[in-house]
């Protein structure tokens, strides 16, 4: 690490008596806050970066709220450096980003484009000038459009491709970049991308969303193998985890919460760790031992071991058992607790239990909380501030959720809030607003919120806890 040059310190606020002793968390607790490349670049037309699914996605009429686009989103790609700013302002030691893939493999034909790593180079320098320690994600949810065009995740060629991405990545960032995330949520890339369409690329086939879920698998086991050969990278992977909760014990019910968790959790957790699909799965997909996308030593290279595993929580959800066409004979129940703005219920129970659920069940793989967040209806008051005092009492719960999971046995190595910025959500566009720090789209303007603030002294208490005030 470079010399620490860090941005005067936050204001001091009060923190919320509900948030958990700052000095149960290990003295090596990594903090961080995260972000992803489609969600906050823009500057999609530049240096040589091709569109990606998101931009092709979002073009098409109707399929992000309000039309929105990533075309400019936070600008960061021209503002990387008051962004690390804000990341260093708010004393955090790590900062969770992602390589948007068309900007280094604008054509996936096996050409680097070398313009588009130097953006990433200017990152990661400025993010170590600060003492932050940059966490890269290689893929989150932006294929370069051309791949999706020969076939995208449901053809097994797209694994290659990562390969060669991974290696681009690696031989430009490797000397300063030693923490890697493969994927981000290959739930969501293949379930959401390819059999509800509700994110791009938009298909609706779901044979082909399991075969996307098993080539992202697969690809992941390949990007570890080549990360390897780097003794010092640390190498892992974010699952979006959920704990499934049966509306009650009837045998319907349970039965409804076992094929939920199957398909969302154990589907992913299972190669991933144990290196096997999960029978009644297969069954409950009526897919044979052996499905036609599966070969022989996938799950050896899948199951690879990890030095990290990310978890990304938000929420948990309640099933019972129904009949509307497509639900698989499932149902899922509105929480029945307090609702963030976009409709997700604040379920801070939810992450203890999937954290002591994964140690039980997969053994003493060390965790890192790589998201965690929540989204409400943010605006900058008269004085200039965003008072939103609902994200700080998620923080606060969440982070007692995550003490009492460590004070239980589980090795938890860190945690980083979604999102630093206000970003593109998706198909939600900019209506929906996760950040830490507000962003007015039409000025590009920034402004810490109180959460953000509330985070940061956080954070110094617990450095304060291990090294004295
Ligand atoms: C997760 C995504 C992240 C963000 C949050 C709210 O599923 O990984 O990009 O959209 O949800």
């Amino acid at each position: 690490m470079t010399a620490t040059k860090r941005a005067a310190p936050p204001d001091r606020v009060a923190r919320a008596a509900a948030g958990p002793d700052p000095g149960s968390f290990p003295a090596d607790f990594v903090w961080g806050a995260a972000t992803a490349s489609y969600q906050i670049e823009g500057a999609v037309a530049e240096d040589g970066r091709t569109p990606s699914i998101w931009d092709a996605f979002a073009a098409t009429p109707g399929r992000v709220r309000g039309g929105d686009t990533g075309a400019v989103a936070c600008d960061h790609y021209h503002r990387y450096a008051e962004d690390v700013d804000l990341v260093a302002g708010l004393g955090l030691g790590a900062y969770r980003f992602s390589l948007a893939w068309p900007r280094i493999c604008p054509d996936s034909d096996g050409r680097v484009n070398a313009a588009g790593l130097d953006f990433y180079d200017r990152l990661v320098d400025a993010l170590l000038a600060q003492g932050v320690t940059p966490w890269a994600t290689l893929y989150h949810w932006d294929l370069p459009q051309v791949l999706e065009e020969r076939g995208g995740w449901p053809s097994r060629d797209t694994v290659d491709r990562f390969v060669e991405l991974t290696a681009a990545a690696h031989d430009r960032l490797g000397d300063r970049v030693h923490h890697w995330i493969t994927l981000n949520e290959p739930w969501c890339s293949a379930f959401l991308g390819y059999a509800s369409g509700l994110h791009a690329p938009g298909r609706t086939d779901g044979d082909a969303a399991v075969a996307a879920a098993h080539h992202l698998l697969l690809a992941h086991g390949r990007a570890v193998e080549v990360l390897r050969a780097d003794p010092q990278a640390q190498v892992g992977i974010s699952v979006n985890l959920y704990p499934v909760v049966p509306l009650d014990d009837r045998p319907g019910n349970l039965d409804a919460a076992r094929r939920i968790d199957g398909l969302q959790n154990r589907w992913f957790l299972d190669p991933l760790l144990l290196g096997s699909y999960p029978a009644d799965v297969l069954e409950d997909l009526g897919l044979s031992a052996s499905p036609a996308w599966l070969r022989d030593g996938d799950l050896a290279e899948i199951s690879r071991p990890l030095d990290f595993l990310g978890i990304n929580y938000y929420t948990r959800h309640t099933v019972r058992s129904g009949a509307y066409p497509g639900s698989a004979g499932v149902e899922f129940l509105d929480p029945r607790g307090p609702l963030a703005a976009n409709g997700w219920g604040v379920e801070p129970d939810g992450l203890a239990d999937i954290l002591t659920r994964i140690t039980r069940d997969y053994g003493d793989v060390p965790l890192v909380v790589t998201e965690n967040g929540s989204a409400w209806d943010d605006a900058v008051d008269a004085a200039g501030a965003v008072e939103d005092a609902e994200r700080t009492d998620y923080l606060a719960s969440h982070l007692e959720a995550c003490s009492r999971a460590i004070a239980a046995g589980v090795p938890l190595r860190g945690y980083f809030a979604w999102s630093l910025l206000d970003n593109f959500e998706w198909a939600e566009g900019y209506a929906v607003r996760f950040g830490l720090v507000h962003v007015d789209y039409a000025t590009q303007k920034r402004t810490t919120k109180a959460s953000g603030r509330w985070y940061a002294r956080f954070v110094e208490d617990h450095r304060a806890s291990i090294l004295g005030p």
